[in-house]
């Protein structure tokens, strides 16, 4: 990417952080206003010409062959875990590529929750969490017989950390929680909810799908066990993703899937696993994924996350100020800090026709239980209409989408 494509101080949310110009779809299509980037980010030009390189000049498979295209895939690959490593302050060997974050959880459900937990045990996963940072919970504490209780939420829908601090009283052997709550934006106070669950002999596991692209993360010093990122919501492909695993966790778990790839020798009685991260890429991997995922993390940080977390922010501030000019309208929780969503309803509107309905303004937001039915229900509603906001979003993107609204409004009426 041209450098003088991205902004240069101070943040003004009346233009956007990155030309529109830098993503062809946003470039191409004038009028569409882009207010979905939680469920999925639009690609920037530098990702798209890496991926068009790479399979067009560059591709073979990797670990595999011992012809120059094949280790030059390979190493492209295996930088490309280094630059994962580097965006979340971990080290190399301890980032295992998977799909999605989807993934990388069932990757800890199964290879540490088999080996690890025993009857009994009791794992906590916040009220805040996305389906896939529950689900596959759920189906650990069926298969081990294991116990799960839910950390509440506040009405502002903050964590309650008071019944948090009373649940770690239990004794459980693994937190899972969220870093930004994909429904309502709300940022979880992670670093000391990590404490406390150490403290309390828990494992903690952190679903930062929706953190990443607006936050920098640390590892190290966030000092959580697991922690799972995905491709697509990072201005990356789809069909990639990461999971951050503690050194000394990594060491002893036993791997998820089994295939080529993961192991050192077989013979028809038994395998002898690969060491590392390898150990969990059974089959051929996202090659491509990873590598576009690099260049996707090169171009977030030429960006600088200080000012993409101060655009969003303006952002923020300019949708609260406004969508309450809609009769009847209503914003999900006042979390004490939230991360480029927002959730709202509006009385009289099924959240499903105002996303249709704005649909046909070529304004594109998400509407439904945000696969969060937990959260959905705590609140007492089926559904909202969502906010998510990018580096190509400017303050004239919600001021198009309060305008629209207000028509859709009247015209219900
Ligand atoms: N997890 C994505 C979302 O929240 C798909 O929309």
């Amino acid at each position: 990417m041209t450098t003088n494509a991205i902004r240069a101080e101070p943040i003004d949310a009346a233009q956007p952080l990155v030309a529109r110009a830098v993503f062809p779809l946003l470039r191409d299509q004038p009028d569409l206003i882009y207010l979905d980037s939680a469920a999925s980010a639009q690609k920037p030009a530098p990702v798209l010409a890496r991926l068009n390189r790479f399979y067009g000049s560059e591709y073979a498979n990797i670990h595999r062959g011992l012809y120059g295209l094949s280790e030059t895939a390979s190493d492209a690959y295996e930088a490309a875990r280094d630059r994962v490593a580097r965006f979340l302050g971990a080290a190399s060997d301890e980032i295992i590529f998977t799909h999605n974050a989807t993934e990388a959880i069932n990757l800890v459900a199964h290879a540490y929750g088999d080996a690890f937990l025993k009857p009994g045990e009791l794992i906590l996963v916040s009220l805040l969490e996305h389906h896939a940072n529950i689900v596959p919970w759920q189906i650990l504490r069926d298969r081990k017989h294991l116990r799960l209780a839910a950390i509440p939420v506040d009405p502002h829908g903050d964590i309650d950390l008071a019944a948090y601090e009373t649940l770690l009283r239990r004794g459980p052997k693994l937190v899972c929680i969220t870093a930004t709550a994909n429904t309502i934006g709300t940022v979880t106070p992670l670093k000391f909810m990590i404490a406390l669950a150490h403290r309390a002999g828990a494992v903690v596991m952190v679903d930062a799908a929706q953190a990443a692209p607006h936050m920098a993360l640390d590892v190290h010093d966030l000092d959580c066990d697991f922690l799972a990122i995905t491709g697509h919501k990072l201005y990356g492909p789809d069909g990639i993703g990461a999971l951050y695993v503690r050194k000394s966790i990594l060491a002893d778990l036993p791997p998820f899937l089994g295939g080529g790839g993961m192991i050192r020798t077989v013979t028809i009685e038994r395998t002898e696993f690969a060491d590392g991260p390898r150990r969990f890429e059974a089959g051929t991997p996202s090659i491509g994924g990873a590598v576009g995922l690099a260049t996707a993390l090169d171009f977030i940080e030429e960006i600088g996350m200080e000012r993409i977390a101060a655009h969003d922010a303006a952002l923020l501030a300019h949708a609260e100020a406004r969508l309450p000019e809609i009769a009847g309208l209503r914003i999900l929780g006042a979390p004490k800090h939230r991360a480029g969503i927002l959730s709202f309803t509006v009385e009289g509107l099924h959240p499903h026709d105002i996303g249709s309905l704005l649909g046909e303004e070529k304004i594109c937001l998400r509407a439904g239980h945000h696969c969060a039915q937990p959260l959905m229900e705590h609140f007492g509603l089926a559904g909202t209409a969502r906010l998510s906001f990018a580096v190509h979003n400017t303050i004239g993107d919600i001021d198009r989408l309060v305008d629209s609204l207000a028509r859709v409004r009247q015209m219900l009426r």
